[in-house]
């Protein structure tokens, strides 16, 4: 019996995940916030994920011929992350589709903190403009300003250091870059942006895939979309480019206190004798294994939610598996889940959902 029971945790711990190929452009100034996303999201629907990369650089112009990523699409990988869709004019490379946006950015006016235009028809006449991307459709925007005078610079950080030496009264930028340039030097801090009003300015950041992947491109977009619910994906946007080792998100609230209250009454009359009561299991001389900390809830088991609570209704407790009714159940996930750090919420965890999250089990406490 014991070496069946055995069996059952060990082939759930062998059970591989689903592999996501990611093509990221290292071009691009989002790219460190494209991998954050793909990965929480990928972590949210069961995938692995293995980055590749490129060099998107001049895309559309000389450099990168627009239409390479049909052919990433189709042998490379399932999901070219960081494309820019113009959201007045959406406009994709031939033969891939998009996922809905997870992130929408643009271009931006930038201006030191004092300075009050926060709009291009705002300025001055007279007042000297910079701008590194010229072949953008901010480079545009000059014409339809005659009062100003426009300086261009080979980048951004040039175009930076005369805005903050007074040489400029403002800049314009693409968000992302200017962003990931300001987090790098955190003495321009004092330095402020507004979105650009008008037609071609806001720009939505898709996935691409080409039809074979079309599975995989939902599971990406439902990951986005429960990250979206849980609060945790404008953490993970900006700032787009983090110097820092990425902060994992925190765990998810997905029950209540009062569950948790239940779960440990119920825990304590059938599990503490196997698991001990403070669930350091075989450490605390008890016979079954923790069900909490690093070693239970180590990342490379790939646990799930669902896996364990679904090894739980069926086969704990292990003298009388299935004994316990499905509330109880349900409450002492809820308390393994408050044990191992996850935060108590005010929406209650049901049955449904615990034999389907796809929430991977972290040890989140000290
Ligand atoms: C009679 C002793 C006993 C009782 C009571 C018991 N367990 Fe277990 N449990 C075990 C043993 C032993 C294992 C290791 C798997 C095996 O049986 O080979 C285990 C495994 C588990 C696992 C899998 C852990 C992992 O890391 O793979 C979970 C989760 C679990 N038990 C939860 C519970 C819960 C919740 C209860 C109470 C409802 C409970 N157990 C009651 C003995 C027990």
């Amino acid at each position: 019996m014991a070496m069946a029971l055995l069996g059952a945790v060990l082939s759930y711990r062998a059970e591989a995940r689903p592999l996501l190929r990611i093509c990221v452009d290292t071009a691009n100034p989002t790219m460190r916030m494209d991998a954050r996303i793909a990965r929480e999201a990928a972590a949210t629907e069961g995938y692995a994920v293995r980055f590749s990369h490129f060099v998107g650089y001049g895309r559309g112009g000389d450099g990168f011929p627009i239409g390479r990523f049909a052919k990433m699409a189709r042998s490379e990988c399932e999901l070219i992350m960081g494309f820019p869709v113009d959201a007045s004019d959406a406009h994709l490379p031939p033969d891939v589709q998009a996922t809905t946006a997870y992130a929408s950015t643009g271009f931006v006016l930038v201006r030191r903190a004092a300075a009050r235009a926060r709009r291009l028809s705002q300025m001055p006449r007279g007042s000297e403009v910079g701008i590194a991307q010229l072949d953008t459709y901010a480079g545009l925007l000059f014409s339809q300003h005659p009062n100003i005078t426009m300086h261009v610079y080979p980048s951004d950080a040039d175009m930076v250091a005369d805005l903050e030496a007074r040489h400029l009264a403002a800049g314009l930028a693409w968000q992302p870059s200017i962003e990931a340039y300001l987090h790098r030097h955190p003495g321009a801090a004092s330095l402020r942006e507004d979105l650009l009003p008008g037609p071609h300015m806001r720009w939505n950041l898709v996935a691409l895939y080409a039809p074979r992947s079309s599975a995989a491109a939902q599971a990406f977009a439902s990951g986005v979309e429960a990250l979206r619910r849980r609060g945790a994906l404008s953490r993970l946007i900006l700032p787009y480019e983090s110097a820092e080792p990425e902060a994992p998100a925190g765990p998810p609230a997905l029950y209540t206190e009062a569950q948790a209250t239940q779960g440990a009454l119920a825990y304590a009359q059938n599990c503490a004798m196997c698991h001990g009561p403070l669930l350091d299991g075989q450490e605390g001389g008890y016979s079954g294994p923790a069900l909490k900390g690093a070693d239970f809830a180590d990342p490379s088991y790939d646990f799930h939610v669902s896996d364990i609570f679904n090894f739980v209704a069926k086969l704990m407790p292990a003298a009388t598996p299935g004994s316990l009714n499905p509330e109880q159940d349900v409450e002492i996930m809820a308390f393994l889940l408050k044990e191992n750090g996850y935060p108590a919420g005010n929406q209650a965890l049901t049955y449904g959902e615990a034999s389907a999250s796809k929430v991977p089990i972290l040890y989140y406490g000290k």
